[in-house]
Parts: structure tokens; C-alpha cells; sequence
């Protein structure tokens, strides 16, 4: 009897600027305060990229990390997927410059844009790629510079980010071996404009945008805030429904970390008890599509996720997107 395909991770990656920001550093920058920022978000710290350094940078290091944890050469992956909102350049895609610095000769490269959710849409495309035979080893990076698109007069915005990478091999396997077990995505576009950054595209080509300070991520936080809670609560508790799973089967919820007050009504949706929610929100900010696999990285390494442990993944960001992974590790 043919074995069921499934998309096992082999390794996991993290690339993380070593300069940081704290609170009190932003109480020099905007009218804000410590205390108000953990109250609200839970974030202490963020880290911010230096200014020569590229989201192909960060992205290349997570990447090769990844490899090396995997045990995989890049010229074995065949598919190289980065999910970013801050790319280096309009295009060529950043997945093209991360090809090229680290050596992925045999890889289709391409990004994807999904915003915050970007790395579990990539982890879906790379899932599906897996179990249609088009691929065998896929490289999956989430990776942002946000802190180069922040408005640093909008004190709403501009302390909840930071920069980071995070990337994952996937590769063939059968499903008694585990893997991702089920995958939920979903888009909202009607709400767009509620979490956007306008300018630098053909709407507000960089000349516009410059004059109109469009070129700069705009958010309406109080009704991010209630989509995020909803669309992340619904994400986490279908997913159990898809991959045939009861709470008690989910060894750890790795959320997107968005904000601490997002996650623990997550969490409570869930009933899923507060020492299996990862959390690193306060010493990273919002790092967008590098959340989920900074954090991924983070829970294997310290033995946190364990082989043989299940989890899930779940995120809400831009667009709107949200959606959530199952996987044995
Ligand atoms: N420091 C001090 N005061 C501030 C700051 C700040 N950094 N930012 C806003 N305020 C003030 C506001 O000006 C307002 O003052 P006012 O009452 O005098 O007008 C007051 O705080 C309350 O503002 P609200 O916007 O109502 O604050 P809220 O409690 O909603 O918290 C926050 C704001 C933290 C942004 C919240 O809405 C939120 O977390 N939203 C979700 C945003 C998010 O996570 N976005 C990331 C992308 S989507 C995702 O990743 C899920």
C-alpha cells in the first residue's frame, strides 16, 4: 500500500540584528512611556537592522542556519519561498538575492506577500509543492526590516515593530513520520486599508508618496486590534477541527506575536492552558512574517518543541490575512 506524502521539517533558522531599541530608548524618539507600551503590548525590546544591512542579509543567515540544522546543502533545495512585506527592492524578488548568496543553484525562487501570515501561506505553498510531487526539499523564509518603513513621528505605529528573519526546510517524508498535518488559510481585502502601507507601488508611485508621507505602514490599531482577536481565535480552534485534533493533543500555540493581549484571548479561544503559549513579543516587537519562524526556531532549539510534539501556528496580519498550521515535529 502506498505510504500517505507528508511534508516533514527538517530545520529551522534565525537571523536576528544584534542592535536594539528598548522602551525607554523610544521615550527619546516619541511622547510614549515604558509602562504604557507593556500595558498595551507586552514588548520591551525590538531589534533594528543597521542601515547597510539588506532583508537578504537577514534572510541569507536565517536561511543557511536553517540548512545547517536540516543537514541539507542549498544546491539540494529545489524551491525557495521568502514571505516579506519589505523586500530589498520592487522587484526582482528578495527570494532571487537570497538564491544567489546562498548558493540555491537548482531552486525556483519567488516571494509571496501575505503580510504578517506570509510564512504560513509559504508554509502552505511549500506543504502543497511537497504533496503534489513538484518539490522535495523547500527552504521557507519569513524575513523583515519594518523599523525602515515606520512613520518614527507616529507614536501609534512605530513602537510595536522590529526586524528579524526566520526560515524552515521542509522535505518529503511519510505521514506516519508526522509533519504538517493540516493547514487553514484565509483573506479578508475588503479591510485592506486598515493596516497598509500606500506608497511606493503604482498607486502612489515613491515621488507621491515622499510629498504625502504615504511611504509608511498606517494603521487603524483599535479595529486591527479586534480583527486580529477574532480571525486568530477562529484560526486557532479550526484548525483542530482539520487536523483532527483535540487540545490536549497541541504540545505548544505558537502565535504570531503581534501583541500579548492578542495572543492570550488566542490562547483562551483555544483552552489551551498559558504554559504551552510561546511567547517572545517582549524581546522582539512585531517582526511580521518573521514572528512564526524566529519563534519556531527558538522553541526546538531550546528543546521547547521536542520530536514527536505537536503544535500549532497562527497568525493575523495585512490584508487582512490569518490562517494556522498543525505540525508533529
Ligand atoms: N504611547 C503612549 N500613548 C499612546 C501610544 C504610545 N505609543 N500610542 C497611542 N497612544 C495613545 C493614543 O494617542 C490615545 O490617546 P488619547 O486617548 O489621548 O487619544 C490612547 O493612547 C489610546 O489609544 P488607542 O489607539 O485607543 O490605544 P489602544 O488601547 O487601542 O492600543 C494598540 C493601541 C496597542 C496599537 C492596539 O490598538 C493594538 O495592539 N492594535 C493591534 C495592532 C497590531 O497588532 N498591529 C500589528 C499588525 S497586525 C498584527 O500583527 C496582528
Amino acid at each position: 500500500m502506498l505510504k500517505q506524502p507528508s511534508s516533514l521539517l527538517l530545520g529551522t533558522g534565525a537571523a536576528i540584528p544584534p542592535r536594539t531599541l528598548t522602551n525607554a530608548d523610544l521615550e527619546k524618539i516619541v511622547d510614549t512611556d515604558d509602562q504604557w507600551i507593556r500595558d498595551r503590548t507586552g514588548m520591551k525590546v525590538r531589534h533594528i537592522a543597521d542601515d547597510d544591512l539588506l532583508n537578504s542579509d537577514l534572510a541569507s543567515e536565517a536561511a543557511l542556519k536553517a540548512l545547517e540544522n536540516a543537514g541539507v546543502e542549498a544546491d539540494e533545495i529545489d524551491t525557495l519561498i521568502v514571505a516579506t512585506v519589505t523586500g530589498d527592492v520592487t522587484f526582482p524578488s528578495t527570494a532571487c538575492y537570497v538564491q544567489s548568496k546562498i548558493g540555491a543553484v537548482n531552486a525556483a525562487a519567488f516571494d509571496i506577500q501575505a503580510a504578517c501570515s506570509g510564512f504560513l501561506f509559504g508554509l502552505t505553498i511549500g506543504d502543497s509543492f511537497i504533496k503534489s510531487g513538484k518539490g522535495k526539499k523547500i527552504l521557507v523564509i519569513g524575513s523583515e526590516i519594518l523599523t525602515r518603513v515606520v512613520d518614527w513621528k507616529d507614536r501609534s505605529t512605530c513602537v510595536l515593530f522590529g526586524d528579524a528573519a526566520g526560515a524552515a526546510v521542509l522535505a518529503s517524508g511519510t505521514h506516519e513520520e508526522g509533519g504538517i498535518l493540516g493547514s487553514f488559510l484565509k483573506t479578508d481585502g475588503r479591510l485592506a486599508q486598515l493596516l497598509w502601507m500606500p506608497g511606493g507601488g503604482t498607486r502612489y508611485p515613491a515621488e507621491v508618496a515622499l510629498v504625502e508621507n504615504l511611504n509608511n505602514i498606517k494603521m487603524k490599531g483599535q479595529e486591527v486590534f479586534k480583527a486580529a482577536v477574532t480571525a486568530m481565535g477562529d484560526a486557532a480552534t479550526h484548525i483542530m477541527e482539520v487536523a483532527n485534533l483535540s487540545v490536549e493533543d497541541v504540545d505548544l500555540l505558537i502565535p504570531h506575536q503581534a501583541n500579548k493581549r492578542i495572543i492570550d484571548a488566542t490562547a483562551r479561544r483555544m483552552k489551551i492552558a498559558p504554559e504551552k503559549v510561546y511567547l517572545n513579543v517582549q524581546e522582539y516587537g512585531n517582526t511580521s512574517a518573521a514572528s512564526i519562524p524566529v519563534a519556531l526556531d527558538e522553541v526546538r532549539r531550546k528543546g521547547i518543541l521536542k520530536a514527536g510534539d505537536t503544535c500549532v501556528m497562527v497568525s493575523f496580519g495585512g490584508g487582512f490575512t490569518w490562517g494556522s498550521i498543525a505540525l508533529r515535529v
